[in-house]
């Protein structure tokens, strides 16, 4: 059951984030994938990634890419903050699992996915906490076959948690914001 909004937002909680990526962790397995190696695109995949772990138990790298400059605004195209450089090598022929905490305008995915069809790994697959339902401006390349999701959601501003500044208020937010199922009694 997808979260309710609270002033045009969603509010996750570290847990709700925890069972989300089991889900897909679970989907993973179920397929059959058995990633070597797990790539993290910094900053928002860091946090997933190292639950993905607790449940695959795969090494992970990690590539730092925003797409958002200083002023907080989107800039022409995404840019690299860092990249695997003496680890690359490690990429050919391996199975990539690349994660993100969200598939917005999937520009940055794009990027991304084309840099590491460019280091020949046999296979990759993407792996996001949250797909906005909206026209993407970016492709999911075609050599790409496996794409999991922990959540659909609405195009909406996603507030996770590690971004609060104020953890308590986040988490008020969150148990407000979670299926009534799920609030504490
Ligand atoms: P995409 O290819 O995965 O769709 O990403 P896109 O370039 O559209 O995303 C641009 C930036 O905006 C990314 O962060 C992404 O994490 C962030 N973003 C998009 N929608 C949301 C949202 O609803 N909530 C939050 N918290 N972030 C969102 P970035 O600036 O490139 O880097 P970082 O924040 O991951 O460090
Ligand atoms: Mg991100």
């Amino acid at each position: 059951m997808p979260p309710t909004e609270i002033d045009g937002k969603y509010y996750l909680s570290y847990e709700t984030i925890h069972r989300t990526v089991r889900g897909m962790a679970d989907a993973i397995a179920a397929s059959g994938f058995d990633a070597d190696v797990i790539v993290a695109i910094g900053t928002g995949g860091y946090i997933p990634a190292r639950i993905l772990k607790t449940f695959l138990k795969k090494p992970i790298l990690t590539v730092g890419i925003s797409y958002y400059g200083a002023d907080n605004k989107p800039a022409k195209t995404p840019h690299t903050i860092q990249w695997i450089d003496e680890v690359e090598q490690k990429l050919k022929g391996k199975k990539v699992l690349l994660v993100d905490e969200v598939d917005d305008s999937r520009v940055t995915l794009e990027y991304c996915l084309r840099e590491l069809l460019s280091h020949k790994p046999s296979e990759i697959a993407v792996a996001v906490l949250h797909n906005k339902k909206k026209e993407k401006r970016g492709n999911i390349p075609a050599e790409i076959s496996l794409y999991f999701v922990g959540e659909e959601l609405e195009d909406r501003w996603i507030c996770y948690p590690w971004d609060a500044i104020d953890i308590a208020a986040h988490q008020a937010l969150a148990r407000e914001n979670a299926p009534a199922t799920a609030r504490p009694c």
